[in-house]
């Protein structure tokens, strides 16, 4: 979604700029922009598309500076089109702004500040926030930039992360933060400002991370923080901790592809250190949470987003069946807004990749204003939600770049997995059972590896169904949110009509739509249920449905009756999930190829959803 940078030091902004939109790309916008401080003159350059437009462009600019701003926007208000692109300009164009979020009484703010005389050009919330910010200078010339700032936001209801650029202000940019990420990276004379760190990690290694209602002025030597309300603020730099390789795909066409191939080092990575000495439990020392409190939870509560939210209902599955604890799993998105009971004992966890998901964050907040601990499952160190959360665990999946999740979701089905063991040992499960559960996720990265090797095999099942228009997958139990899974997969990345069901529902509505135009993906991987299974692929076949099973490597002969098996090896319950997914994700992937679609950057999707 949409990214924010800013440069101010010694140094052209320029190239700065355009080479951190790059690494913001991943995030998923639809165009670019950014705007130089040039002997006294704010110059704004915009361009529809990628960042590669932009850089073409600015080869071409006859403006250049020590100081800028840029973005990449993901439209909410007002169509894709340079006049609705960022920076925008106040009127004069003494002031510049980009801006992550919504501002929700921008028509409010818009008819007070054209009665002011003000004028509109663009169709964007963001505009307003730019001639209210030269209003507010024009109040008060004398006032310092980042208390103009301050006094225009009073005003502001919604969320934001801000940079301004301002002509009165030739050494300074202001930034100002309420519920969308916005750091500081310091350097040697050189400041840089950033949505999200990936941007700025090949400039400096040494941040400050914003807070909700803080603003900042920045300067080449010199930063300042202050809150909404006055006070001071007393920082904390912070070193990240995580190298961002320069992003390549390392040979591999698609960042999607790489990404599906990192699976086995991506589940290593999560469960590295997080076995104990007599190998029959986990452990998580970022839980912080004593054996008799772990022992005291009488109930678990999962809030997260897309595919973070498939990864819980896997969860949800794996510790009811093993630690015998009920879990229930919300949409955060829907959490946020409902008054959901929650018995006490209960333990909330919040997942997310990115750690910034706008609706997972804001029932991270809504679950702690209810007084419970709140522990995160998230890939990003440092990110919001890593840092509002009272304890949790990190995935250790390293960057993931493609859009479309894929080992970040093995990464958490992985963590999940070892959750489920280590509740499962600290109530009934007995030390051999538990040495069988580590032996099994031990084997993982292994077995992934075989896995992998289906690539090639699916690409020529991807071949014969890729122009169907119609997929149903089908999964009982585990494999359930496996099935919604691969079908979101599918939508994502191909831009095909996918359904999920849990296999038995199929005759209570979804046979219907099964004709000879349909594909009905079983996942019939795990031992429990697989003749009512077979049951259901006959019913399919009897409507001339077209079958494709993936299955365990057992005895069972789906070759008899799907029109495409694919086979994976028989394993472990607790692992089960991980190695069913990873067929369906190539097969989205190969669907998504040969129907010629963008699949790191699908359309109207955002890596990381940062607005409502
Ligand atoms: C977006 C992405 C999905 C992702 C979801 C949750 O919708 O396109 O791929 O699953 O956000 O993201 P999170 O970072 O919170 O896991």
């Amino acid at each position: 979604m949409c990214g924010i940078i800013g440069y101010v030091g010694k140094k052209q902004a320029g190239s700065i700029l355009i080479d951190a939109l790059k690494r913001l790309e991943y995030r998923g916008y639809d165009s670019a922009g950014l705007a130089l401080l040039d002997r006294g003159k704010i110059f704004p350059l915009k361009r529809v598309g990628k960042v590669c437009e932009l850089e073409r462009a600015q080869r071409h600019f006859r403006h250049s500076g020590t100081i800028g701003i840029g973005h990449t926007r993901w439209a909410t208000h007002g169509n894709v089109s340079e006049k609705n692109a960022h920076p925008h300009l106040s009127n004069g164009s003494h002031f510049a702004i980009v801006h992550n979020g919504i501002i929700e009484n921008y028509l409010q703010i818009k008819t007070f500040l054209s009665e002011k005389n003000y004028t509109f050009y663009s169709d964007t919330d963001t505009e307003i926030l730019a001639n209210l910010i030269d209003y507010h200078h024009h109040k008060a010339t004398h006032l310092p930039f980042a208390e103009i700032v301050r006094k225009s936001l009073l005003h502001v209801e919604g969320t934001y992360g801000i940079a301004v650029l301002g002509k009165p202000f030739p050494d300074e940019i202001v930034v100002a933060r309420k519920s969308s990420p916005l750091l500081i990276g310091l350097g040697d004379g050189e400041n840089i400002i950033a949505s999200d760190a990936a941007a700025i990690a090949r400039y400096t290694k040494r941040v400050v991370y914003l807070n909700d209602g803080e603003i900042a002025s920045v300067r080449p030597d010199h930063f300042s923080v202050m809150t909404a309300d006055e006070s001071s603020v007393d920082t904390v730099c912070h070193e990240l901790d995580w190298e961002i390789a320069d992003v390549n795909c390392d040979g591999y066409p698609h960042f999607m592809l790489k990404e599906i191939f990192e699976q086995p080092t991506a589940i290593e990575n999560a469960m590295r250190g997080r076995f104990t000495r007599d190998g029959s439990s986990t452990k998580f020392g970022g839980l912080s949470l004593t054996p008799e409190a772990l022992r005291s939870i009488d109930r678990l509560f999962f809030c997260a987003c897309g595919t973070a939210y498939h990864a819980c209902l896997v969860g949800k599955y794996l510790i009811e069946k093993y630690a015998r604890i009920p879990v229930d799993v919300e949409y955060a998105s829907e959490f946020r807004y409902r008054n959901v009971p929650l018995q006490r004992n209960t333990l909330v966890f919040v997942v997310s990749q990115s750690g910034e998901t706008i609706d997972t964050l804001a029932a991270l907040y809504e679950a702690k204003r209810k007084g419970y601990p709140v522990m995160g499952i998230t890939n990003v160190v440092g990110s919001s939600i890593a840092r509002a959360t009272d304890a949790g665990i990190y995935q250790h999946a390293g960057f993931e770049i493609g859009v479309a999740s894929t080992k970040a979701f093995t990464s958490q089905l992985t963590i999940f997995s070892m959750l489920a063991l280590l509740l499962a040992r600290r109530r009934d499960m007995d030390q051999f059972d538990g040495q069988q559960y580590v032996f099994a996720l031990k084997s993982l990265p292994k077995v992934v590896g075989e896995v992998l090797k289906l690539s090639e095999r699916i690409r020529s099942i991807a071949e014969r169904y890729c122009k169907r228009e119609r997929f149903l997958f089908l999964g009982r139990q585990a494999m359930y949110p496996i099935a919604l899974e691969g079908a979101l997969k599918l939508k994502e990345i191909a831009y095909v009509h996918a359904e999920a069901f849990p296999t038995a529902e199929m005759k209570h509505g979804p046979i219907a739509l099964v004709s000879e135009e349909t594909v009905c993906i079983f996942i019939a991987t795990q031992r429990e249920l697989l003749d009512k299974t077979m049951s259901s692929l006959q019913e399919v076949r009897a409507r001339g449905g077209k079958v494709v099973v993936v299955a365990g490597d057992g005895e069972v002969e789906w070759e008899v009756f799907g029109d495409e098996v694919i086979r994976v090896p028989e394993v472990h319950g607790g692992i089960n999930p991980i190695i069913s997914v990873i067929p369906l994700q190539f097969f989205a992937y190969y669907v998504g190829i040969l129907r010629g679609c963008d699949v790191d950057r699908p359309r109207n999707l955002a890596k990381s959803v940062t607005v409502e």
